[in-house]
């Protein structure tokens, strides 16, 4: 097997690091490799400790290297956050072959023309995603390669954020030993894995509800319209329980991963279990329907809250249905829930391998799918027999970090 043939992807998120790890084979991605870690250092999406940020990726990716029992070097990061903005662009270039074929080197030259766009200083761009294609005026066209023109255009989607963010991730990233082969904005790959094309065409949103943090994005045209983040999820339910409960935050969650349910009025009144009450040695038993109404309301919030979000972004009646992903969107009775709070199809979108069935895995899974159809799997995370790691000292063997950023744009498509 050769490194091109290994792609590893890495999502940071509040409550957990995630690193994957698939194996390409004739075009299809098998995972045969998982590995998560409890995610310190990070608050609602944000980097806000770099240090245990470092020990939490360290730490997720090695379990991911014991399972499959080979070295990770280099891994594809994804990104979210409130400071994530889209912008449309345009490139023009004329056809450069005498016979005026359009090649390889002709789509990456419109390419880096839809590039150039001004921008504040504190932004950088993060993804260039072509919408379509135009050769000598004709438009529509997503594979131009091969065609006869003069001129040759692209109309693109350009994916931006904030310096300081993007830097961070990375030097996180870095210091956990790791190389960076690009930076994917997350709901780009999830909408990869989670929407079908018609999805994407008809106008969906895509609703990434992780831990203190929820991603909307909403797909149309086949492409990615608009995008937004909210700083709410499955840590405020947990917050309730413990409120409610009045318990420690670790046991609301355990209580509400097996026990919680959506909709009170599916909870059952037989399924009971004893909580220890917070500063004394009592025990009190609850309900599941306790519970669930707990946990209700809170879920009511964060779907009104979507739908006012999707409104704002302008999408409010144009939205055909929307898709949920992310670990709190496994909470049993969601769908019905969001499906009334939202007055729209719903249905959860979770990886169809063996390993990572789990809408956590959504954005994870689907980096590798984006990866390995967008990207060729250029410079994929490769892996490398044991000791490899230390040998390359990162300070020496690599260009600057701006010089990669750079480079690893250069081959964004
Ligand atoms: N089966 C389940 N039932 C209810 N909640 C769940 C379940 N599985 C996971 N969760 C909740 O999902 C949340 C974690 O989701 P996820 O792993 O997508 O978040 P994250 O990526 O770490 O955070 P974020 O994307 O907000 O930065 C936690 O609040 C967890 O309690
Ligand atoms: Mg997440």
């Amino acid at each position: 097997m050769s490194s091109n043939d290994i792609i590893v992807s890495l999502d940071i998120g509040t409550s957990k690091v995630r690193a994957i790890i698939g194996e390409m084979n004739d075009g299809a991605i098998n995972i045969i490799g998982v590995g998560s870690a409890d995610s310190e250092g990070i608050r609602k999406g944000a980097i806000v400790d770099i240090d245990q940020t470092v020990k939490s990726i360290r730490s997720a990716v090695e379990h991911a290297e014991r399972m499959v029992g080979i070295q990770i070097s280099d891994v594809y990061v994804g990104i979210q956050g409130n400071h994530i903005g889209l912008q449309t662009n345009h490139g023009v270039v004329a056809v450069s072959n005498e016979d005026r074929e359009i090649g390889e080197e002709d789509i990456e030259r419109v390419l880096q023309a839809a590039k150039v766009v001004a921008l504040p200083p504190e932004r950088e761009i993060i993804n260039l995603v072509p919408k379509q294609y135009l050769v000598d005026g004709l438009e529509g066209i997503s594979d131009p390669r091969g065609m006869i023109g003069v001129r040759l255009e692209v109309e693109a989607t350009i994916v931006t954020g904030a310096k300081t963010a993007i830097h961070n991730l990375m030097r996180c990233v870095e210091k956990a030993g790791l190389r960076i082969s690009g930076v994917i904005l997350l709901s780009l790959a999830s909408g990869m894995m989670s929407l079908t094309k018609d999805e994407r065409s008809i106008g969906t949103v895509l609703a990434d509800i992780g831990a203190g943090s929820c991603t909307i994005a909403v797909f149309e045209q086949g492409g990615l319209a608009a995008v937004s983040s909210l700083p709410i999820g499955g840590e405020f339910v947990t917050n309730d329980i413990a409120y409610g409960l009045r318990t420690q935050t670790e046991h609301a969650e355990k209580f509400k991963l097996k026990y919680g349910c959506a909709s009170a009025a599916d909870a059952a009144d037989d399924v009971k279990f004893k909580v220890m009450r917070m500063g004394t040695n009592l025990e009190k038993e609850f309900t599941q329907r306790d519970l669930a109404s707990i946990i209700e309301p809170r879920m009511q919030e964060i779907f009104q809250l979507i739908r006012q979000e999707v409104r704002r972004l302008g999408y409010g009646d144009k939205v055909n249905g929307y898709v949920l992903t992310g670990g709190a969107a496994a909470l049993p009775g969601t769908v019905a829930l969001a499906q009334a709070e939202l007055e729209a199809t719903v249905r959860v979108a979770l990886p169809d391998y063996i390993g990572v069935k789990d809408s956590a895995y959504s954005s994870g899974v689907g980096m590798i799918q984006y990866v390995s159809k967008f990207m060729g799997a250029k410079g994929a995370g490769a892996m490398k027999k044991a000791s490899s790691r230390k040998a390359s000292s990162p300070a020496t063997s690599k260009p600057g970090m701006f010089e990669r950023i750079k480079n690893m744009f250069n081959e964004f498509i």
